[in-house]
């Protein structure tokens, strides 16, 4: 089964891009990360996606995630249709704030397991999917989704998981269904309460449930 899962270190592949050749992990310096890959280029849902994540890509360079996309098409395509994004957000004097990998032998898409077999060329061969990875500063994997073709993806909602996993990475918490910044975050189950207590200065609140059992342990950060 191709593929990464959580926890695998991140291949420190080499690839051209719309800013050169690169090699991922030298790209991505001590920066999070996010690739995100969508099936062609000069394709409706794709230009609302790229451009969606221009505008707000100043968002994830606060974060200090570094955007980079991919698609099977060559770098010059990624170039031209770079312009139709960035005009398709009336800013097109401005260029594609973030680089396109071009995955033309689809090495990347086999090897990271993004292909969609629904979704083919004239050529009979499978697009990519619209696969979304999030690495962190230590290169491994910290979140991958997958989309098909016809899904475009909702790019607020990946700010929302880049917080919750920036978040969780630091301290002993987890966020609950829903979260966003600035609510209240759920005590890991394997911190007993007297390090809960420790940990949490704002203290520590728990939802009482029929079990009786004392899981549902909240706190503010
Ligand atoms: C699109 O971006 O609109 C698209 C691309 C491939 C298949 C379906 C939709």
């Amino acid at each position: 089964m191709p593929g990464i899962l959580l926890g695998d270190e991140f291949p420190n592949f080499e690839a051209d891009t719309t800013i050169g050749r690169i090699k991922f992990h030298d790209f991505l310096g001590s920066s999070w990360g996010m690739l995100f890959s969508h099936p062609k280029d000069f394709t409706p849902v794709c230009t609302t996606e790229l451009a969606c994540a221009a505008n707000i890509s100043d968002k994830f360079t606060k974060r200090g995630v570094k955007m980079i996309a991919l698609s099977v098409d060559n770098v010059e395509d990624h170039r031209n249709w770079s312009k139709d994004v960035m005009a398709f957000n009336s800013q097109a004097a401005t260029p594609l704030p973030f680089p396109i990998i071009a995955d033309g032998k689809r090495e990347l898409a086999t090897q990271l397991g993004m292909l969609d077999p629904d979704e083919i060329d004239k050529d009979g061969i499978p697009l990519t999917a619209r696969c979304v990875f999030v690495v962190g500063p230590d290169k491994r994997l910290k979140l991958s989704i997958l989309y098909p073709a016809t899904t475009g993806r909702n790019f607020d909602e990946l700010l929302r998981v880049i917080d919750s996993l920036q978040l969780t990475a630091q301290k002993k918490v987890a966020t609950p269904a829903d979260w966003k910044p600035g609510d209240k975050v759920m005590v890991l189950p394997n911190v007993s309460d007297a390090e809960a207590a420790k940990l949490f200065p704002n203290g520590v609140t728990t939802k009482e449930v029929p079990s009786g059992k004392k899981y549902l342990r909240y706190t503010k950060i």
